[in-house]
């Protein structure tokens, strides 16, 4: 890891350790010792370093059921502002003994929170070691240190492998959450609803969640918003919207295993389509602003008639597509930029071919696999980028051989080929290098060990860790496997040498 990075994360550790009362930082608790309890207080987060608080320890989510209401803002004039009401009915199932468990909530009020249908007091953060009496909440939030931690205190206490219900209402007036690098992201607050892409721990704006992709869950959900607003989340309809006194219910129902930050309940104008298949049975709902000038929509509609297209050939080449539906948001706001939200991608503005196509193949790469820590953010966007490249050869456009020229080709500065893609730090996630260097890791891969074995190593990534995480040395041993080579040099010039890799391969 850069030295960089290491001080981004040292420097919130030492800010937040000062808080207290959040649990044990780091990802697992210890064993009781003898005379001490069993029980223990889960982590505080799951261990991702660019991410310290993200997610929490000592349980899994099995299911999300979101029951929200929403009001967005007036016509005018400012502030960009909502209203949110919401009720999560969280199912987990303990991983050890717990006297007490975190969950990420940030920018919301908790009114009431149950377990099992008991409700627990309300209490003042407790500072460090202090006991607090019988079943309680508290929540610190500390935007300073990006620090948002929902501590519950369960009575009884739970035992490893105990299932249950955390019912937890919540509220509040909803804004333009930005990311660790100044992006928006979360609950993104429009004029006409909001547009929300939760990448990489801004779920935690709109839900009480463990906001990390090691912990998937299933999720469904309610959402009630003034009539004439459509609401869209992701997955299928299990029964349409219903409207009553000027306010208008939408379902939706996620059940394949879905990372938290690939959560969406967009609100807009939207014109819902629903009226297509892929050759593979795949049902496609698409949900388009109605404001777009008609340029973007016609630019938009084009893009948004090849998804079927896009999941045949993805599905030739990788294999089945993972989830029970697709489709598309395209919002006439925008954060600066689309997100592989799963089943259901958010656009800003209009949807362009390419970035549909990036989106379309993030479904396997990213969303069915994710990466267990943003470190392997290459795997997701790399792995986009490289389908790109491969779509725009299937379309006729050029070959992916000629995108990765174009990338090899120009002259690029130092600081281009400093940029380690498999260490990138937290703000530099979404650099370009993570995509493009990503890209061109994949075709010198295949380049490397030929068609064949590229793809079959693709493929067996998808279905081994599919609804699951894995890392950057999980998928380099997947291709060692599949290849029979030793492929350490390789991933160790494209994802760490701080130089331009060497214009050609051969294995040492
Ligand atoms: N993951 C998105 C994509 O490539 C991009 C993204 C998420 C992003 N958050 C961002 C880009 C913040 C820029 C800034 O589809
Ligand atoms: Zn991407």
């Amino acid at each position: 890891m850069s030295g960089y990075t290491r001080k981004w994360v040292g420097g919130v550790a030492v800010a937040t350790l000062a808080l207290g009362a959040l649990g044990a930082a780091g990802a697992s608790a210890a064993p009781g010792k003898p005379g001490e309890s069993r029980y223990t207080a889960g982590a505080s987060g799951v261990g991702d370093e660019y991410f310290p608080y993200a997610g929490n320890g000592g349980y899994d989510v099995e299911h999300y059921d979101l029951d929200i209401t929403y009001t967005p803002p007036a016509p005018s004039p400012a502030p960009v502002e909502g209203e949110f009401e919401g009720v999560a009915t969280i199912d987990l199932v303990a991983t050890q003994d717990l006297d007490r468990f975190n969950l990420d909530l940030r920018g919301m009020d908790v009114e009431a929170l149950s377990v099992d249908g008991r409700p627990a007091a309300s209490v003042a953060p407790p500072v460090a070691g202090a006991e607090v009496d019988g079943q309680a909440f508290w929540h610190v939030q500390d935007d300073a240190a990006r620090v948002w931690e929902l501590t519950v205190q369960p009575r009884p206490k739970l035992k490893a492998g105990q299932h249950v219900q955390v019912v937890v209402e919540y509220g509040g007036t909803t804004t333009r959450p930005l990311d660790v690098e100044g992006a928006l992201y979360g609950w993104v607050t429009q004029r006409d609803g909001a547009m929300v892409v939760s990448e990489p721990e801004g779920s935690m704006t709109w839900y009480p969640v463990s906001d990390h992709q090691t912990d998937k869950a299933t999720y469904s959900f309610e959402i009630t918003v003034p009539e004439g607003k459509v609401a869209v989340a992701n997955g299928i309809q299990p029964r349409p919207e219903e409207t009553a006194d000027g306010w208008t219910t939408w379902y939706w129902d996620a059940p394949d295993q879905q990372a938290s930050y690939l959560t969406t309940a967009s609100v807009g104008d939207f014109d819902l389509r629903d009226a297509y298949t892929s050759a593979s049975g795949v049902p496609i709902i698409d949900a388009v602003d109605t404001k777009l000038s008609p340029t973007r929509l016609a630019t938009t509609n084009a893009s948004l008639g090849r998804q079927a297209d896009m999941i045949d050939f993805f599905e030739s080449k990788f294999g089945p597509y993972p989830f029970v539906a697709y489709g598309s948001i395209v919002d006439n706001d925008s954060v600066g930029y689309a997100l592989e939200t799963q089943t259901r991608p958010v656009y800003s503005s209009q949807a362009s071919e390419g970035t549909v196509a990036h989106e379309a193949a993030h479904q396997w790469f990213g969303n069915a696999v994710s990466p267990e820590r943003w470190q392997d953010i290459w795997l997701n966007e790399g792995w986009a980028t490289y389908a790109t490249w491969m779509w725009n050869e299937e379309r006729g456009i050029r070959t992916a051989q000629q995108s990765y020229d174009n990338w090899y080709a120009p002259a690029r500065n130092q600081a281009y080929w400093d940029f380690q893609i498999g260490d990138p730090g937290p703000l530099g996630l979404f650099a370009g290098q993570v995509y493009n260097r990503g890209a061109a890791t994949l075709h010198a891969l295949r380049v490397e060990i030929g068609d064949e074995a590229f793809f079959e190593a693709a493929r067996l990534w998808v279905e081994r860790f599919d609804d699951s995480s894995g890392t950057a040395d999980d998928f380099q041993a997947i291709y060692e496997e599949v290849s029979g080579q030793d492929l350490e040099a390789f991933f160790q010039t494209w994802l760490y040498d701080q130089q331009k890799p060497p214009a050609t391969w051969t294995t040492p």
